[in-house]
């Protein structure tokens, strides 16, 4: 500011301090012998950066943006907790004040113990917007619920029967009681959405562009279903005979139960969207066919990982022995395994406490997980070990 100097009329409080006189960056101020630097800065329409002042509470200077030069003084003050004085000559704004506030702003953001977004969210691997969400299943608007969640997630009844809910770990509601029921709250929105045939939005107008999905796995499905949502054409390529890939062959009933799948897909067939069975990429069609000769636009990959993983060790082919993934899809498919009496499950993930819970189910009466390290580190979550250990699995580990 500069120019004539000018009378800052003081605000109407009673009673009323005297008036002083102070120059800031040259121009003359008129205010309450009151007020401080900053305030008299606000009524002389001066700038001063500043975080931490708040009109309601007493300052105390923490974030030390404010900073300002003070004819006399031997370092800047702050400008929001030192009071203005008569003939006070006060500078704002110089290479130095602007380092040192640069400084104070570089260690506050060094030290920054706060979320410029709910950590919930990061935690979501599908980038769910939890606190919308949340808050409106707390209105009770089921329908925006499922609309907005279906912005990310387009199988929230299936997904919250099995999702280990990572963003559940980071609710900060926990650090007053416990975390909120994200995940519960996904599948109780899910089945009402299923319940009373809600669909969270129309699909655009045609665009005349054809994609080809290989796999009906959640990949697959979640493309099938945005690409349609967008007006694309899409046929789905699965070599089982029905879709889902690892929802429907990998996880087993008691889990997610197969009506509660069926009934989620149902608004990709009522877009349009077209399943072709048992056909495998490679035997019975191939990538160039779809796009060279059958007039594909795109083609979506969504294979998942139906081989499981080898132990390397000796005996791993003998009769008995069964590769988790093929145990599970086998199971689905109405061809379990013979498992006996005794059964022992090698592993300590999702798939090793499936294997258990559903080797007991098919009839064994002797089942144990061996885990390599202790129970604190088995990736599966603590409530399907708990679960599995109610159930009667005993766990040998480390
Ligand atoms: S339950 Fe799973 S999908 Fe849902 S918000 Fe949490 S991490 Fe994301
Ligand atoms: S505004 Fe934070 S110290 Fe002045």
């Amino acid at each position: 500011m500069s120019g004539k100097p000018e009378i800052i009329p003081p605000s109407v409080t009673e009673p009323q301090a005297p008036l002083v006189a102070l120059t800031i960056n040259g121009s003359e101020v008129r205010v309450r012998a009151d007020q401080t630097i900053l305030q008299a800065a606000e009524l002389a329409d001066v700038n001063i950066p500043h975080l931490c002042e708040l009109p309601e509470m007493e300052h105390y200077g923490g974030c030390r943006m404010c900073l300002v030069e003070v004819t006399g003084m031997e370092r800047p003050v702050p400008a929001c907790s030192t009071r203005v004085s008569e003939n006070m000559d006060v500078a704002t704004d110089s290479d130095h004040l602007l380092r040192l506030r640069k400084t104070n702003l570089e260690l506050l953001l060094s030290d920054h113990n706060a979320y410029c977004a709910p950590p919930c969210k990061y935690r979501c691997p599908t980038n769910v917007d939890i606190p919308a969400f949340i808050s409106l299943v707390g209105d009770g608007d089921y329908d925006e619920s499922q609309r907005v969640l279906k912005e990310n997630l387009p199988l929230p009844a299936s997904v919250g029967r099995i999702c280990p809910h990572p963003c559940e770990s980071q609710c900060r509601r926990q650090e007053i009681e416990e975390p909120v029921s994200i995940c519960l709250s996904h599948r109780f929105v899910g089945d009402v959405a299923i319940q009373k045939g809600l669909h969270p939005e129309k699909p655009g107008a045609p665009t005349g562009k054809r994609v080809a999905v290989i796999g009906s796995g959640p990949a697959g499905i979640a493309n099938a279903y945005y690409l349609a949502l967008k007006g694309h054409a899409v046929t789905i390529f699965e070599a089982l005979p029905e879709p889902g890939g690892m929802l429907r062959y990998g996880i087993p009933e008691y889990r997610l139960p197969k009506k509660v799948l069926d009934a989620e897909l149902e608004p990709l067939w009522q877009m349009g969207v077209e399943f072709r069975a048992n056909t495998s990429l490679g035997p019975d069609v191939s990538i160039d066919q779809l796009l060279d000769q059958d007039g594909y636009d795109a083609l979506f990959l969504g294979i998942g990982a139906h081989e499981s993983r080898s132990l390397r060790v000796e005996g791993e082919d003998l009769p008995g022995v069964i590769p988790v993934v093929d145990f599970l899809r086998d199971v689905t498919l109405g061809k379990p395994a013979e498992v006996g009496d005794r059964v022992a499950v090698i592993g300590g993930g999702f798939s090793a406490i499936d294997a258990v819970r559903v080797a007991l189910r098919l009839g064994a009466k002797d089942v144990t997980l061996v885990y390599r390290r202790s129970q604190k580190e088995m990736p599966a979550h603590e409530v399907e070990v708990r679960d599995a250990q109610e159930e009667g699995v005993k766990f040998v580990f480390l």
